[in-house]
C-alpha cells in the first residue's frame, strides 16, 4: 500500500465525531477513512480527565495498529483534555478540533464581540476554547455554558423532539438578550442539535461549528506532506465498542450516512 493510501483514522464517544467524518469525506472523496465510536463509554462530557485520557490512548493505540496516516480527534472533550497525550504516542500528525473552532468562530465575531462556548461539562471546566481564544490574540468577551443533556438527546436520536427544544431554551434562553455574536458548537454531538439552539438564540447569533474548518485543516496537512489521496473513491469503515445496529441506524437516521456493516472493538 502507499503512503497516500494509508486511511486517515478519526474518534469520538459516540455519534457526534460522524459531523466531522461527513465533512472530511465530502472535502476529501479519495481519502480511506476509518472511523471510531466509543459507543460503550459514551458520554465522555461527564467523566474524569484520567478517564478520557485513558480511554482516547486506548483508541489512538488501535487506530494506529491500522496504520493511519493522520488522526483527527472529533471529539472536543477528547481534544480539550488528551490531546498532549494522544500526541505523546502518536507517530502520526494529531488533529484536534478545538483549533478549528476557534478559527471558525473568529471568521464570525467582529473585534469587541461576543462569543458564547457551549460545549460538555470536562470541555468548559476545561476553559480550553477560552485560552485557545486568548491565545489566537482573540478581543472577544467569552462566555461558556456546559450543556451536559444534549449528549444524551443526540444518543438517543431525539434531535427534534419538543424536548431537545425544551433542553435548548432551559440552557441558552439566559444568553439571548446578551448581544451574542456567535455561538460555538463545542462539542461534535451539537450540530445535530443546530436547528433548536438557533431558533433559542435567534437570528442576531451565528452558530459555528468546526466541522467544515477541521476537514480544511487535514486536507493542509495532507499536502503539506505529500500524503493527499487523488484516487477513485475512498473506503469508509466503521467500529465501535458496542450496539453497532444502533449505531449504524442512528448515522443513518440523523445524518444520512449509509455505514454498512460497522465492526466491534471492546477493550
Ligand atoms: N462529541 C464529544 C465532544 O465533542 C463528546 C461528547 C460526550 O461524549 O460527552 O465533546
Amino acid at each position: 500500500m502507499k503512503d497516500s493510501e494509508r486511511p486517515i483514522g478519526i474518534f469520538d464517544s459516540g455519534l457526534g465525531g460522524l459531523t466531522v467524518f461527513k465533512s472530511l469525506r465530502a472535502l476529501l472523496p479519495g481519502e480511506n477513512l476509518v472511523y471510531f465510536g466509543d459507543t460503550a463509554r459514551v458520554p465522555y462530557g461527564t467523566k474524569s480527565a484520567q478517564a478520557v485520557i485513558a480511554f482516547s490512548k486506548e483508541i489512538t493505540a488501535f487506530l494506529l495498529e491500522r496504520r493511519i496516516k493522520l488522526l483527527v480527534v472529533a471529539c472536543n472533550t477528547a481534544s480539550s483534555l488528551a490531546l498532549d497525550e494522544i500526541r505523546k504516542l502518536s507517530p502520526v500528525p494529531v488533529l484536534g478540533v478545538i483549533l478549528p473552532g476557534v478559527e471558525a468562530a473568529l471568521k464570525a465575531v467582529p473585534a469587541g464581540g461576543r462569543v458564547l462556548v457551549t460545549g460538555t461539562s470536562a470541555t468548559v471546566n476545561s476553559r480550553a476554547y477560552s485560552k485557545a481564544l486568548a491565545a489566537a490574540g482573540a478581543r472577544v468577551k467569552v462566555l461558556e455554558k456546559a450543556c451536559p443533556l444534549f449528549v444524551p438527546l443526540v444518543e438517543e436520536g431525539w434531535c427534534s423532539k419538543p424536548v431537545a427544544a425544551i433542553v435548548a431554551r432551559e440552557y441558552l434562553a439566559p444568553f439571548r438578550g446578551r448581544k451574542v455574536d456567535a455561538l460555538i458548537l463545542g462539542c461534535t454531538h451539537y450540530p445535530l442539535l443546530k436547528k433548536v439552539i438557533a431558533a433559542v438564540m435567534g437570528p442576531r447569533t451565528r452558530i459555528v461549528d468546526s466541522a467544515r474548518v477541521t476537514a480544511a485543516c487535514a486536507k493542509a496537512d495532507l499536502e503539506r506532506r505529500g500524503l493527499l489521496n487523488r484516487g477513485r473513491k475512498g473506503s469508509s469503515e466503521f467500529i465501535v465498542s458496542d450496539a453497532p445496529e444502533r449505531f449504524s441506524g442512528l448515522a443513518l437516521r440523523l445524518l444520512g450516512i449509509k455505514t454498512g456493516k460497522v465492526a466491534v472493538k471492546r477493550f
